[in-house]
């Protein structure tokens, strides 16, 4: 469970300051399909990075499966990304050198993962999102809608409890955006927590659960 506390977050901008985030109180149960929704420069990508350990807050608590990760060191945080949490990204983010199955399999190379272990995961990974002979690709040989299953293996191949995606159709077509959110669906079904960010209403629609934000607070879907 996700369980966000009274959270803070201010960027200096200059001389002043910009608040981000102010006094975000939500819970997400685990298994939940949830959505974050508002306009462009409400928060929702400041929130979704505290809630991935891009970002820490300024303020507040941040209490992951029961524990306070607010407070965690960076080498924690990167260890917990690494094993706990998957990410998915508008732009992709693949390594423009690295092979579909090289970009799929390189979270388990931070884990010290033998190579054959790596390649057969990085394989099954790949067959989840459909792209089992896509493996030798390289990114810029694959369509967007490819390149984003890829990065979906990638962020499955380390098994995740939850999966944190920022506007993952934002840079796709809409019948490519419905294929990406059907896997999406899949991967909740699955038993994961998938936290979405999204412009799109169609998307919000789907989710169990949807968290509006607007200059940096909880419109709806947060907790008293
Ligand atoms: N690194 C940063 N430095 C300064 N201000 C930032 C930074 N990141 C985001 N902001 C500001 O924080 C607010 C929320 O941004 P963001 O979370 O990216 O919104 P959204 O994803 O909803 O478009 C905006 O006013 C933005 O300008
Ligand atoms: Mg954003």
């Amino acid at each position: 469970m996700i369980q966000l506390e009274h959270l803070f977050k201010a960027y200096p901008f200059g001389t002043q300051t910009v608040w981000a985030l102010k006094d975000i109180s939500v819970t997400i149960i685990s298994g939940t399909l949830t959505a974050i929704v508002g306009q462009s420069g409400s928060g929702k990508s400041t929130l979704l990075n505290i809630l991935g350990g891009l970002d820490r807050p300024t303020s507040g608590h941040y209490w992951l499966d029961g524990r306070d990760v607010s407070g965690f060191d960076p080498d924690t945080w990167a260890h917990m990304r690494n094993r706990a949490l998957g990410f998915v990204f508008q732009s992709f983010q693949l390594i423009p050198t690295l092979t579909a199955g090289e970009n799929v399999a390189l979270p388990l190379v931070y884990r010290a993962v033998p190579l054959a272990e790596r390649r057969s995961r990085a394989e099954d990974a790949l067959a989840m999102v459909g792209l089992n002979d896509r493996r030798d690709h390289r990114p810029a040989q694959m369509s967007g809608g490819q390149q984003q299953r890829v990065a979906i293996a990638r962020a499955l191949v380390g098994d995740p409890q939850v999966v944190l995606a920022d506007e993952p159709t934002g840079n796709l077509d809409t019948d490519t955006g419905a294929e990406i959110m059907e896997l999406l669906r899949h991967i909740n079904q699955d038993g994961r927590t998938v936290v979405i960010v999204t412009h799109s209403s169609e998307i919000a629609r789907q989710c169990r659960q949807v968290i509006a934000l607007s200059d940096g607070r909880v419109t709806e879907g947060g907790s008293a």
